[in-house]
């Protein structure tokens, strides 16, 4: 049977020999598999949702269209939005699902640029908002990375700071080395999250508030993407409410030592 939750006998498990062992062994993989399943059930789940509520939304324009009343444009520049919407939301599944499916080329990369640049860019959005960024670097390091994605992951993670920060709080980047890894803090002053949504934020297509979501506004795979990404790297990420409020996001990176002693050192997957 395809029963998920099917465990060793506790009597088994509970005993100290090699039997006891094994049985333990097979109860715990039986439970990350079980939570391997039930996630990919809640991601195709919301895959349908997501695309459902454009589709909804593309049917009830068409209609509307159709009653020729002179709105026409109206309608069709709705539609036109909508298809955009669904455009993006295919491309950005494609590349969670490329990431996930095989191994980045990674090449030396100096970090501090990469990151200086993606600060660059983003003080634009937050000068717009009144936030400003207060960015610390340490001297140039090396990772082994792909720069258009590494940069992509840290702009998706810098720029939910800017649009959840309060604006009186200024959005603090921190990279520091620290021993054979190199790591990136983005800390906002923000609402931060509940905290049982936390263990959440890095699925697909998962949000924090669902209902009035301002157009324009993400589609819950930013974080999911930046993960898959960082996780390409060899590296990791994570977040944590802050003190006395905010998110914390972050992440590491392994460095990559100088020329001499050059390791290829490439991430399992
Ligand atoms: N800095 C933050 N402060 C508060 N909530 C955040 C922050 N960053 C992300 N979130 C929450 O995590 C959810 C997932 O983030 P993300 O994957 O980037 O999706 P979105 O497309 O909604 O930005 C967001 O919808 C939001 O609810
Ligand atoms: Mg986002």
């Amino acid at each position: 049977g395809g029963d998920l939750r099917a465990r060793m006998p506790p009597a088994l498990a509970a005993r100290a020999d090699e039997l006891g062992h094994l049985a333990r062994d097979f109860d715990s993989m039986a439970a990350r598999l079980e939570a391997l399943v039930r996630s990919r059930e809640r991601m195709l789940r919301n895959i349908a949702h997501e695309l459902r509520s454009p589709l909804a939304r593309l049917q009830v324009s068409s209609e509307l269209a159709r009653r020729d009343d002179g709105r026409l444009s109206v309608q069709l520049d709705r539609i036109e939005r909508e298809i955009e919407r669904l455009d993006g939301l295919v491309a950005h599944t494609l590349t969670l699902a490329r990431l996930g499916a095989k191994g980045l080329p990674l090449q030396p990369l100096e970090l501090v640029g990469v990151v200086q640049a993606v600060v660059e860019d983003a003080r634009f959005e937050a000068a717009a908002r009144g936030v400003s960024i207060e960015w610390t670097a340490p001297p140039p390091a090396m990772v082994m990375g792909d720069r258009v994605r590494l940069a992509s992951a840290i702009d998706n993670v810098l720029r939910n700071a800017i649009r959840h920060t309060d604006p009186d709080a200024p959005i603090r980047v921190t990279l520091r080395t620290a021993g054979d890894r190199l790591e990136l803090d983005i800390v906002d002053g923000g609402p931060g999250v509940p905290p049982d949504a936390l263990p959440h934020l890095f699925e697909p297509f998962y949000r924090v508030r669902d209902d009035g979501r301002p157009d324009g506004e993400g589609s819950g795979l930013g974080l999911s993407i930046a993960m898959a990404s960082i996780a390409a790297h060899g590296g990791g990420i994570a977040a944590r409410n802050a003190l006395p409020h905010g998110l914390w996001v972050g992440m590491w990176l392994p460095r990559a030592m100088a020329q001499a002693s050059a390791p290829t050192r490439r991430a399992a997957a």
